[in-house]
C-alpha cells in the first residue's frame, strides 16, 4: 500500500513538474500536437506591467502569438537595467526575435547593439527609439502611433466644445484658461500631445492661457494629486483640463469631484487619450468630455506579426504581415477621436 502511495506521489510530482516547466512562457497550449518544436521563440519585455494601456497591448501580443510562437513575456518593472538583464537572458536563450517596449527610449541603442551582435531581430513598440538608433541595423522595427495626431484630436475636441458652449469661457475674457497633466517627461507621447493639443485649439481660432502644467507620470493617483494642487492654487479659474492619458484624466476627475464639480451645473471639460475601459465609462457618465482611441489591439497585433515574420528569417512586408511598413521599418497605427457621439467605436 505504502509503495503504491509513493508511486502515485512520484507520478503526480513528475507531471506537476513537467506542467510547471517554463511557466513564464505563454505559448500555444497545443504542445500535445507535437508541433511545439517547430514554433519560433520570441522574447518580449514590457516597460512595466502596472500600466493600464500597456496591459491592453501585452494582452494583444500574447493573443496574437497564441498557437504561433513560444512567447516569453517579462516585466521590466520600470527599470532600464532590469530590462537590459532580461534582454541578455533572451540572447543567451537564443530567441528568434524580440519585442521590446523600452523603459527609457534613449536606451534603445544599447539594446540594438546587443541584438545586432547576436543577429536577433528586434521590434520596438510604444516608446519610439531615436531615429539615429533605428538606423543602426536593418533588422530593427518600430510599431506605434503618431503622437502628434492624438494631441491634435484632443485639441479639436476642446475647440468644438468651446464653439458649442460659449459659456464655458467662465470669466468671459475670450481666453481659454487651461491646465495640463503631462505623461512621463521625454516620452514622445507626453511631449507631442502637450504641444499639439494646444496648437489645435489655437488653430481653431481660440486664445489660450496655461494656468499650470505638471507631470502625473501616466498615473491615476498622481493625476489626482496634481489636479488637487492645481485646484488649490487656481480654483474655479480653470476652464479646461488636458491630460496626456485617460488614467491621469480619471485622477483629475476624482479631484474635481472632491471640489464639487460634475453636479449642480458645475462642470469643466476634461480630455484624455487611450480610450481605456474606465475612460470610456467616464465619457458615458458625462465626467470626461472625450478621449482618443490608442489602438492597443492593433499595436499588439502588428508587433507580434512583425516579430513572428522576423523570427522565421523573413523581411516584414504588407503581404506577410497585413500592416503597411513605412520607411522600411515603421508601422503606424491610427488614433481615433472618441466622444459620447461615437462611443461605440471604442467598444
Ligand atoms: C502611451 C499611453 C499611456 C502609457 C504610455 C506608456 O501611449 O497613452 O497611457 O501607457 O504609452 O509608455
Amino acid at each position: 500500500m505504502k509503495k503504491v502511495l509513493t508511486l502515485v506521489l512520484f507520478a503526480s510530482l513528475t507531471i506537476g513538474a513537467l506542467a510547471g516547466c517554463g511557466s513564464s512562457t505563454q505559448n500555444s497550449g497545443g504542445s500535445s500536437s507535437g508541433s511545439k518544436d517547430s514554433k519560433v521563440n520570441i522574447g518580449c519585455a514590457i516597460y512595466k506591467y502596472d500600466d493600464t494601456f500597456m496591459t491592453g497591448v501585452r494582452n494583444a501580443v500574447a493573443d496574437s502569438l497564441k498557437d504561433k510562437a513560444n512567447l516569453e513575456m517579462v516585466d521590466s518593472q520600470n527599470s532600464q537595467s532590469t530590462q537590459n538583464d532580461k534582454v541578455d537572458l533572451f540572447i543567451t536563450k537564443k530567441v528568434n526575435s524580440m519585442i521590446i517596449n523600452p523603459v527609457d527610449r534613449t536606451a534603445a541603442g544599447v539594446i540594438i547593439d546587443k541584438a545586432k551582435n547576436a543577429n536577433i531581430p528586434v521590434v520596438f513598440m510604444n516608446r519610439e527609439p531615436l531615429a539615429e538608433d533605428m538606423k543602426k541595423w536593418d533588422k530593427v522595427y518600430y510599431v506605434g502611433a503618431k503622437a502628434e495626431q492624438s494631441g491634435t484630436m484632443q485639441g479639436q475636441i476642446i475647440a468644438k466644445y468651446f464653439k458649442d458652449h460659449p459659456e464655458a469661457d467662465k470669466n468671459h475674457d475670450g481666453v481659454i484658461q487651461y491646465v495640463m497633466l503631462k505623461g512621463e517627461p521625454g516620452h514622445q507621447d507626453a511631449e507631442l500631445r502637450t504641444k499639439y493639443s494646444i496648437e489645435a485649439v489655437t488653430a481653431a481660432g481660440f486664445k489660450v492661457q496655461k494656468l499650470a502644467e505638471d507631470t502625473g507620470m501616466w498615473d491615476r493617483v498622481k493625476g489626482q494629486e496634481k489636479m488637487a494642487a492645481f485646484l488649490a492654487s487656481n480654483g474655479d479659474k480653470i476652464e479646461a483640463v488636458f491630460a496626456n492619458n485617460d488614467d491621469m484624466a480619471l485622477g483629475a476627475i476624482e479631484a474635481l469631484k472632491a471640489a464639487g464639480y460634475f453636479k449642480d451645473n458645475k462642470y469643466v471639460p476634461v480630455v484624455g487619450v487611450d480610450a481605456t475601459a474606465p475612460g470610456v465609462q467616464a465619457i458615458q457618465d458625462g465626467t470626461m468630455l472625450g478621449t482618443v482611441l490608442n489602438d492597443a489591439k492593433n499595436q499588439g497585433a502588428a508587433s507580434a506579426k512583425l516579430a513572428e515574420v522576423l523570427a522565421k528569417g523573413q523581411t516584414p512586408s504588407k503581404d506577410n504581415t497585413g500592416f503597411e511598413i513605412k520607411d522600411g521599418k515603421y508601422v503606424w497605427i491610427d488614433y481615433k477621436t472618441i466622444t459620447k457621439d461615437n462611443i461605440k467605436d471604442a467598444k
